[in-house]
């Protein structure tokens, strides 16, 4: 009775897992198909003005399913960080040419598996609204960059205006659930003040809702 009981639960966890990965699976697929309507909204640009210009060691956070890789231009290697298994597999398949300067790696950015003052750079697109702890992630960024490095991201952000602002707080208990973790409603730019980095340039694009940040540790 016992072990029988134990095989119905083994079957339920097995079950369980089988339908957690294909859910994984599904929403990776589904992701390059629903950001790509933003891209003549801008975002394919600002992928090149985050990730072009990235020189040295670089460190990609959130790498996601790989559409930045195809824009590294003068960066010496690139580690590429996700904690998504199933969108790290479709960014090894985008690898093509850049599988020697490229490694990608299993890791949230709360706890980077690298040595401090490691990397020249750091870079994301669209990464710190799903971080779970981003206060944590930064003091991360901040101990592997080296003195002097260049943190450049481009995020969606909390409106500066106040009705806007109180609308992104209002959806984003609801969005987080269905869209990964996604908060509406952070001040990215904010954060990474307070984390000590110095800023050195933002852009700001529809609005106010994504922005562009480059900043210097
Ligand atoms: C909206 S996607 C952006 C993917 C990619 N950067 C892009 O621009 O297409 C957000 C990514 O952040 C990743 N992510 C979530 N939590 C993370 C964490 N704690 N550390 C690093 N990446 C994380 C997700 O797995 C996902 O790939």
């Amino acid at each position: 009775m016992a072990q029988g009981m134990l095989r119905s639960g083994h079957v339920l966890r097995f079950t369980f897992y089988k339908i957690y990965l294909t859910m994984g699976e599904f929403m990776a697929a589904l992701y390059d198909p629903l950001i790509a309507p933003l891209d003549p909204m801008g975002v394919r640009k600002w992928r090149e003005w985050v990730v072009g210009a990235a020189r040295g060691r670089v460190l990609e956070l959130g790498v996601g399913t790989g559409l930045n890789l195809p824009h590294y231009r003068v960066a010496d290697s690139v580690a590429a960080i996700d904690p998504d298994d199933a969108s790290l597999r479709r960014a090894f398949s985008r690898l093509n040419g850049n599988r020697a300067r490229v490694a990608l790696y299993r890791a949230s950015a709360e706890e980077l598996p690298f040595a401090a003052e490691a990397f020249d750079a750091v870079v994301d697109t669209l990464v710190f609204c799903s971080i779970p702890n981003p206060e944590r992630a930064l003091r991360e960024v901040c101990r592997v960059l080296r003195p002097g490095g260049t943190f450049r991201v481009v995020e969606h952000v909390r409106l500066r205006n106040r009705i806007l602002a109180g609308a992104q707080d209002v959806i984003t208990p609801v969005w987080k659930e269905i869209a990964g973790g996604c908060h509406l409603n952070r001040d990215t730019l904010a954060m990474i003040e307070r984390a000590g980095f110095r800023v050195r340039a933002v852009r700001r694009h529809i609005g106010g809702l994504f922005i562009g940040i480059d900043a210097i540790k």
